[in-house]
């Protein structure tokens, strides 16, 4: 079994460039904050306790970090004086900590729970002491490289700003990603001076000063230079963006799902869906979503946060939202599921339907322009096209409720709080304002009236009139 791991995250840098009024690690990544991707990678990789370090916007940051699923402790960096510095203010969370710590960035999404398992599992194999992730890129502007000397050895990490022009010909860089075990760690960072390009107390500066101890600092060599994409700028968040999208639909088109055309489809990290399911262009399912098997979602349409078992289709541009579906029901085109919305087995949701707040029971139908909202509608019911609950009287609002097997003509309002008992049918027009006994069929109109020829007279004009 892997040994018990800290894992410390730098998030209390500003993001000048992101030119944002949100904390960059605010920013979302195929709807995930990049602070939860670091957390949630961490926490899947099996860390037992995290310690992201907060500055700009903390408690905006720390709200959201503590709210992820496990232990997490954000410890503020008050003034942003460089890595070194912040992973220093956690010496009185982590100084004593008796395992490895692993620290990351707050601003790189790309990282993997596989590739943290591996860089620890190399650390531990190596002895301990320091590890630290390089990768080769094609081109290393902006990152810190990899000095070593004429035998090949590690010598120190020389930032972007501080690297004379043969340092930056090297194009081995540093990914912000380490091992240390603490009683290494913090004694090298209280060492560590500001003396550099940029006046900040440097992270990587404990490599340098670890070798020049004579102690080995291990080098875990990533392959993937994907996996070190940090986020600076908005077009960044993009690039990002698209990489990680591109693994999403990856894996969902690996466990079976049908995705017509990729370059077209957005589907947020936490979303699940079952195999034979085919998803359209032009489909964005966000947030919790969970789709089962057998499902088409045709073009247009977005889910969030809905719960959709199998058999279901979605027809074109409709919005579910918070809404939960059974089975083998049909919503669309055009309909609007809203929060609270649970569809039975096979029920049925047609064109330009709105529903909030509403269980519609096995087998309903909805088929045609209508607003079902705080209502219980039962099994086998039928609601004509143009049906409106009248939930709201501009305070508060009203329940209604529809047994089953109710047969609703078209044109309906319902005023709540109202009652239709099982079995009735309501005639096409009525405003139903008192319950409705079971069997029983109501009806409000007021009569019509035939006014023989009435319309013809209209079309001869009066000149032409005989005489
Ligand atoms: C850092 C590394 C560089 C590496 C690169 C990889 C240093 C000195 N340099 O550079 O070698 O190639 O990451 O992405 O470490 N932060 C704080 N407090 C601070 C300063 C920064 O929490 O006082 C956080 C930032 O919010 C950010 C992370 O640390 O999440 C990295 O800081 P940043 O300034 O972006 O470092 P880089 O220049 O990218
Ligand atoms: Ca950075």
């Amino acid at each position: 079994m892997s040994t018990p791991f800290a894992a410390l995250i730098l998030a209390a840098g500003k993001g000048t460039r992101m030119k944002s009024d949100r904390p960059k690690v605010l920013h979302e990544v195929c709807g995930v904050s990049m602070i939860r991707h670091a957390i949630d990678c961490a926490l899947a990789a099996g860390a037992e306790r995290v310690v992201p370090v907060i500055g700009h916007g903390a408690e905006q940051v720390r709200a959201v970090a503590e709210a992820a699923p496990g232990t997490v402790t954000c410890v503020v960096q008050e003034q942003q004086l460089g890595t070194g510095h912040a992973v220093r203010v956690c010496e009185a969370e982590l100084g004593g900590y008796p395992h490895p710590v692993l620290i990351l960035n707050g601003d790189v999404p790309l990282i993997t729970p596989d590739l943290l398992t591996d860089v620890l599992a190399h650390h531990r194999k190596s002895g301990g002491g320091i590890t630290v992730v390089t990768v080769q890129l094609d081109d290393p502007t902006g990152y810190g490289r990899m000095v070593r000397g004429k035998g090949g050895d590690l010598e120190r990490v020389v930032e972007q700003k501080d690297a004379s022009p043969e340092e930056r010909a090297v194009r081995e860089v540093n990914t912000g990603i380490y091992v240390a075990d603490p009683q290494v760690l913090f004694p090298l960072l209280a060492r560590v001076s500001d003396n550099n390009a940029q006046g900040e107390y440097y992270l990587t500066d404990i490599v340098g000063l670890s070798l020049a101890d004579g102690r080995v600092v291990h080098v875990y060599r990533a392959t993937d230079p994907d996996l070190v994409l940090g986020v600076n700028s908005r077009r960044d968040l993009a690039q990002v963006s698209a990489v990680l999208r591109r693994r999403i639909h990856n894996r969902l088109m690996d466990e079976g799902v049908t995705l017509l055309d990729p370059s077209r489809t957005d589907i947020d990290a936490g979303v699940r869906i079952g195999p034979d399911t085919v998803i359209h262009p032009g489909v964005t399912l966000q947030g919790a979503t969970v789709i089962g098997v057998n499902c088409e979602i045709l073009p247009g349409t977005r889910i969030v946060d809905a719960t959709l078992g199998d058999g279901i289709t979605v027809k074109d541009n409709c919005l579910i939202d918070g809404a939960t579906l059974a089975g083998h029901n049909t919503v669309g085109p055009m309909a609007h599921l809203r929060p609270g919305t649970a569809l039975a087995q096979g029920a049925k949701i047609g064109n330009f339907v709105e529903i909030k707040k509403a269980d519609i029971g096995v087998g309903s139908k909805v088929n045609h322009l209508s607003y079902v909202g705080d209502a219980t509608v039962g099994k086998g019911v039928n609601i004509g096209a143009g049906t409106i609950t009248c939930n709201y009287d501009g305070v508060n609002k009203f329940q209604t409720v529809i047994g089953d097997h109710v047969f609703v003509g078209s044109d309906t309002q319902l005023v709540a709080p109202v009652t239709v008992g099982e079995g009735a049918t309501i005639g096409a027009g009525t405003t139903v304002t008192r319950d409705v006994p079971a069997d029983a069929l109501a009806v409000s109109r007021t009569e019509q009236k035939n006014v023989a020829g009435w319309a013809k007279r209209r079309r001869q004009p009066q000149s032409k009139k005989e005489p």
